[in-house]
This record gives structure tokens, C-alpha cells and sequence, in this order.
């Protein structure tokens, strides 16, 4: 029986709108999902709100509402948000509703047959006012290691040291400020240490996890794993736990099992099966994926394969662990506005735009992203308005005005036809890419595509052809169309609002990878008529782009973003962001501490403005000989005769002969140099950490020999 993949994003709580930071897991895994179904996978998608716990109990308090009205509302706005992200769930339910209760009985029904929940009494934090035991996250006093006053009772924000609430100085109830007591509870346990060869075993399989990661999970074993509190004593938004008095089951219990809610209601609904264990059953022929953050690895690399295993259920087959969203270099702050909620940036943009940036940054490990607003105006102006929409553009406009929107058959040999049969010949390269993740490696193979395309067009001159060979100059125009036809098919991951409107204009169905899978030149219907061209997608502007930050009033004036970004002291590092009960554990993250370049000196103006920068355009560009890392570039800055130019891109750009065409920014007056024998004028500015990850630096659509300042 084929095999069928259940993939899931990890639950957001209903406790707050949902921000740019978690559209990174949510656009990752959208993207995934939509190219397994474009391969022709059977596939299904699934999300929910995380309902339980105290902070919702208390915000719905402070709200005046019963929780279930409070997170009712939340469910409302994260639809809409995910769904005008083009974020396409098959289904988004609740973790406080009928199916959960019933899986998270039954499991622990099971749990406790197999002897796997022990009863301990223990001593926690209790304030006698508000008559409640009191998390982590709700005492605050004195750090004891820096002295800071007003930390949280788990760890402090000026020092970034983990403690026990009990090591706090001068502790207090977070709710009523008077000082807490220590009182004892039983609580249920689940027996997590009988399970280490269990979970070491699993950890080892092929795919699992990222393999660093699983490296460092094994840090918990050698320090013996400790058992996992469950329950929670009232008052508790959550399930009650059945056959105790005044017990709820602890909201990381239940929240994965909301995984299995959702399927559930899913299955029923959609009527395809009977209920959940069409794919949560022990043996059921599925996949099940997990996209999820750093911060809660423990989450779902340990507990979670050990309760499912117990409970005789499918232990999940992949995890897939992305790092945190960093905005303009620093850790995202709601007081300096760049925890932008999805809703603020929707409400100014199309989220293609921010779907392409996430893409075009996105690889198959767990290193933050950072939304830099420079780079993602002109990444995206440069890249996806520019070259894709521009390849559209041109080769439509024409060809929908002259020439009447009719394509010319395919052609038996010439250059429009290997254009074609090249950018064919790339497919699988973009499908690994998809495949494993590693999506910045996709979205530069798509533009290097649609950049020799322009570059074939920039020869073909077919705006010129026209006039005196219309057929020649429509064939040229229908092999370029062939070409952002197959664009479009390779985006629709990534941005499918952008690849149906480009469907369209070319009057085609949408073209899958399944179908390019066996797909041959020509790829149009060259017989069909074409549908009536318009931009795909307006550039971004600076201003618009600013505006999606949106400093709270009453904030005082933002301080100036550190040299080197990342707030290094509060940063949390995979393994040590949140332990078992919600709070920061003690494993140590290789890597850790790793020292930051120094700032580099300020220089003046003038110094600056010695350094003539120039529009270029890349006229040709080979591998040199000898050296790995090392193009030779003809490049036109408008001189009459292009310069040579050798530069240090080579393993960034592997298809050299797919650099023609495209616009750089130049250093137009250095001394000419010789490398490996070969005399370079000028030198082509790029951006990223050197190797494979550089990108050339795109001035925008302006003639050779602009200047740049
Ligand atoms: O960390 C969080 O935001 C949790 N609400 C994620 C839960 S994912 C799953 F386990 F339900
Ligand atoms: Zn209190």
C-alpha cells in the first residue's frame, strides 16, 4: 500500500496573535506540503490551537472570560492569519475539544496499564493569597547569580543564567507580589527513564532528526533522564485527569496529542477513514513529520516517542528543527516592535513576498533566519520582481500585443529549444532541494534559471525581431514563455498565489513536478492562446516595508542595534531553551560562546566616496582554470568594451554560464590586479559568508554604467 505523510506544525497558543517568527515553521512547512503534493504524494496537513495551561487561565481571567471563550477567539484570528498567509491546514482544530480529551484519556489509560505512572509527592511554590501552586514563569525576585532584580523564578533575562525558583533572593507571587510558600502535592509521573534504550534507538534512525541534534539529546541520557511530572493541581485550564480529585494533565501532555485530535476530526469529517489510527495506529502505513523550533526538542524528540510507543500508537518518522526568526539582527522584541504580528505585515503586503525571503534563507538546519528589511526589499525586488517577473513580463507582453497572443510551435534544434531543454535538465535539482529542506538551494537554481532566460532574451532582442521577423522573434517569445512557464511550476511551493497568476497569463493548467517528472520540450500547448499579461507581483518600497515594524507608543527610543546583532545573553540555544516543565534546562549547546568579530572602524565620508561603485551587467562568464573558487566575468558597465573581471564566486555559482545577463553592483575604479595570470578590473560586490553562501548584490533594472551610491 502506498505510503501516506501526515506532516504537522507545531501548535500555537491561544494566547496571542501569531507573529513573523512562527511564519517561519508554518511558510517552512506549507512549502513542504505543497511540493510533496505537486510530486504526487498523498499528503496531509495538520495544525491546532494549544489551549491549556496557566498563563491562558489567567489572561482569560484578566479578560474577564471564561477560557473557552478566550481561546474561541484566538481560533477565529489564526485561521484567518494562516489562511491569508497561504498557509493551507487540512484541517485546524483545538486541543480543548471533545477528540483530544478522548485521546488523552486513552493514552494515559494506557500509560497507566503498562505500570508507567508513578505517584510522588512534591514540594513547589505556593501563594496562599491566590491560593494557587505558582509556575516557574509567575514568581519574580532577585537573580542570585547577578543580582538583577525582578526575574522570572526559572532564569534570569540580564545574566541568562538557569536556576530553581527557590534560589531566587526575595521571591514573590508574580499575580499579588507577596511571598510564596513551599508546599507539597502529589503529582502523576510518567516513567520517561525506563524508556532510554527505547528512545536512544530511535534517535539513531535514518531521518529522524537533524544529526547534531541528536548528538546533543544525548547529553540527557548521560546525565540519566528524569522522569516527567503530568499533572497539575487546580485551578487548571485543561482536562481533568480521571480518577483523581482536582488533577489536570499538565497542557505539554495534551498538546501533542492535539496532533491526533485533528486527525481525528479530519478523518470523520472528510469521511476518507474511520478515525485517527488510519494513520496514528501502531502499524498504519504513514509517515508522520513533525516541523517544529529549536525550543522544543525535548518535546518531541523524547516524550513524545516514548508516550506513543507506550500507548501502542506510530511513533513519529522525522522531526524537522528550524532555528528563530532574528529581525534586522536581533532577537525579535515587542518593545521595539519586531514581534510583528503576521496580521500588521498582511495588512501592507502579499505574503509571497515573505514567503519568497523565507525560502530564498532557508536551509535544512536549525540556524536562525534573520529578516533584515533591507535585504528583504532588495533581495525580493532583485530576484522575484525583477528577474522572475520581468522573464514573465517580457516574454508576454510582447508576444499578447504584436503578436496576438498566439505561441509558435515548438522548434526541432536552436537556442530557444536548449533553453528550454536545460532549465528541464534542473528539475531534480530543485527537487532535492525541496526534498531535504534546503530551500535557499532551490530558489537559486529557480533564479539562475530565469536569469539565463532573460539573458536569452536580452540576446534574442526580440522587441527589435518583431518588426522585421515576427515569427522568428514569437518563437524566440514561446521558448521564453516555455521557461517561465516552468518557473512558475518550480515556485508554486513557495509562492502559489505568484505561480497561479503566471499560470494564467499563460492561458495553462498549472504545471506540477509530478508532470515535469516526464515533461519534454515544449512545455506550453503551444496551440492554447495566452491569457492578458500584467506584473506579477509591484516592487517592494522602503517605506511600506518599514512600516510592518510598529514601535508600541510610550516605548522610549529603540536602541541601536548591537555590531555583531543577536543579544547573545538571553538567546536561547536548541537544547536549553525550554526543559520538561516549560523551563530552561542546564544542557550545555555546543558552540555556545563562540566569539563575535569586532566591530570594524568608522570611517569618514570621504573615504567613502573614493570608492566608485557601478551598475554592470554580465555580458559572459567561465570557470578559470586551475582555480576552484574563481570566474572569469565579462562585464558591460557601459564602456563600449566590457571589462574582465575574476572573482572569488565560483562555488556559489556552479552553471557560470547562467550569470549572463545579470546585473551587479561593481567596484569600478581598484587597481587592476592579476589572478591566476588573468588582469581583473574591478571587482563585484556579493553578500553572505563566502563559499558556496554568497550572493551577487542586484542594483535593480538600470542600464550598465549607472552609478550606485
Ligand atoms: O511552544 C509552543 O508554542 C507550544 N504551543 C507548541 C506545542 S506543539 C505540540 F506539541 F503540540
Ligand atoms: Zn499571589
Amino acid at each position: 500500500m502506498a505510503e501516506r505523510t501526515l506532516v504537522t506544525s507545531a501548535l500555537p497558543y491561544a494566547n496571542g496573535a501569531v507573529h513573523l517568527g512562527h511564519a517561519v515553521e508554518y511558510i517552512q512547512t506549507d512549502i513542504y506540503v505543497r511540493f510533496l503534493r505537486s510530486c504526487g504524494q498523498d499528503v496531509v496537513y495538520f495544525c491546532a490551537d494549544d489551549t491549556h495551561g496557566t498563563p491562558i487561565e489567567l489572561n482569560a481571567a484578566k479578560h474577564g472570560v471564561a477560557p473557552e471563550q478566550f481561546v474561541a477567539r484566538f481560533h477565529d484570528e489564526h485561521q484567518r492569519d494562516f489562511r491569508d498567509l497561504d498557509v493551507r491546514f487540512d484541517s485546524f482544530h483545538s486541543t480543548n475539544s471533545p477528540e483530544n480529551r478522548h485521546y488523552a484519556e486513552l493514552i494515559y489509560g494506557r500509560l497507566k496499564d503498562a505500570g508507567d505512572i508513578d505517584r510522588r509527592d512534591i514540594e513547589q511554590t505556593y501563594c496562599e493569597k491566590d491560593k494557587r501552586f505558582l509556575p516557574d514563569r509567575f514568581i519574580r525576585g532577585t537573580c542570585p547569580n547577578c543580582k538583577s532584580p525582578d526575574q522570572y523564578g526559572d532564569a534570569c533575562e540580564k545574566c541568562g543564567k538557569t536556576y530553581n525558583p527557590t534560589d531566587l533572593i526575595d521571591p514573590k507571587c508574580a499575580l499579588c507580589g507577596t511571598p510564596p510558600v513551599r508546599r507539597n502535592s502529589e503529582h502523576l509521573f510518567f516513567r520517561l527513564s525506563r524508556h532510554a534504550d527505547f528512545l536512544q534507538e530511535v534517535l539513531k534512525r535514518p531521518g529522524f532528526i537533524h544529526p547534531g541534534l541528536a548528538t546533543q539529546l544525548q547529553g540527557f541520557f548521560e546525565k540519566g533522564l528524569a522522569d516527567w511530572d503530568i499533572s497539575r493541581d487546580g485551578p487548571y485550564f485543561g482536562f481533568a485527569i480521571p480518577g483523581e480529585t482536582d488533577k489536570f494533565f499538565y497542557v505539554w501532555l495534551d498538546a501533542p496529542i492535539g496532533y491526533i485530535a485533528t486527525t481525528e476530526k479530519w478523518a470523520k469529517e472528510s469521511g476518507r477513514f474511520p478515525d485517527a489510527l488510519a494513520y496514528w495506529g501502531k502499524d498504519a502505513p504513514t509517515r508522520i513529520v513533525h516541523f517544529i523550533g529549536k525550543d522544543i526538542v525535548y518535546f518531541h524528540a523524547l516524550f513524545w516517542p516514548a508516550v506513543l510507543k507506550v500507548a501502542g500508537l506510530h511513533v513519529p518518522n522525522e522531526i524537522k528543527v528550524h532555528g528563530h526568526l532574528t529581525v534586522n539582527g536581533e532577537k525579535m522584541s515587542k518593545t521595539r516592535g519586531t514581534m510583528v504580528p503576521v496580521r500588521d505585515y498582511l495588512d501592507l503586503l502579499d505574503p509571497s513576498y515573505l514567503r519568497y525571503f523565507y525560502a530564498a534563507n532557508l536551509g535544512a538546519g536549525v540556524e536562525d533566519l534573520d529578516l533584515n528589511l533591507k535585504d528583504f526589499r532588495l533581495r525580493v525586488n532583485g530576484e522575484l520582481v525583477n528577474n522572475v517577473g520581468n522573464l514573465a513580463n517580457r516574454a508576454l507582453s510582447l508576444l499578447a500585443g504584436p503578436l496576438e497572443k498566439k505561441l509558435a510551435p515548438g522548434r526541432a534544434e536552436g537556442a530557444g529549444r536548449k533553453l528550454v531543454e536545460d532549465a528541464l535538465a534542473r528539475v531534480p535539482e530543485v527537487r532535492e532541494a525541496f526534498e531535504k529542506l534546503e530551500y535557499r538551494n532551490a530558489i537559486k537554481v529557480i533564479t539562475e534559471i530565469a536569469s539565463t532566460a532573460n539573458a536569452f532574451l536580452q540576446t534574442a532582442a526580440p522587441w527589435a525581431l518583431v518588426k522585421k521577423d515576427a515569427e522568428a522573434a514569437r518563437a524566440d517569445l514561446s521558448d521564453a514563455a516555455d521557461v517561465a512557464y516552468l518557473v512558475g511550476a518550480l515556485l508554486a511551493p513557495v509562492t502559489p498565489r505568484v505561480s497561479e497568476k503566471l499560470f494564467a497569463q499563460l492561458g495553462a493548467e498549472p504545471l506540477t513536478f509530478q508532470a515535469l517528472a516526464t515533461a519534454k520540450y515544449p512545455l506550453l500547448d503551444r496551440t492554447r492562446p495566452l491569457g492578458t499579461p500584467e506584473p506579477l507581483l509591484p516592487r517592494l518600497e522602503e517605506e511600506r516595508v518599514n512600516a510592518i515594524i510598529k514601535v508600541p507608543e510610550g516605548t522610549p527610543a529603540a536602541e541601536p542595534a548591537k555590531a555583531g546583532g543577536k543579544d547573545k545573553k538571553t538567546e536561547k540555544k536548541p537544547m536549553e531553551a525550554k526543559g520538561p516543565d516549560g523551563a530552561p534546562t542546564t544542557q550545555a549547546s555546543p558552540g555556545a560562546g563562540a566569539a563575535e568579530g569586532a566591530p570594524a572602524a568608522d570611517i569618514e565620508f570621504a573615504d567613502f566616496a573614493k570608492v566608485v561603485l557601478k551598475a554592470g551587467r554580465i555580458v559572459a562568464a567561465e570557470k578559470v582554470k586551475g582555480a576552484d573558487k574563481l570566474l572569469k566575468l565579462d562585464v558591460d558597465l557601459g564602456e563600449g568594451t566590457p571589462r574582465t573581471i575574476v572573482s572569488g564566486i565560483a562555488e556559489a555559482y556552479p552553471a557560470p554560464e547562467a550569470l549572463a545577463g545579470r546585473r551587479v553592483v561593481v567596484v569600478a575604479n581598484l587597481k587592476p590586479r592579476k589572478l591566476k595570470g588573468i588582469e581583473s578590473r574591478g571587482m563585484l560586490l556579493t553578500a553572505g559568508s563566502g563559499g558556496k553562501d554568497l550572493s551577487l548584490l542586484e542594483p535593480g533594472d538600470v542600464p550598465p554604467g549607472a552609478d550606485v551610491k
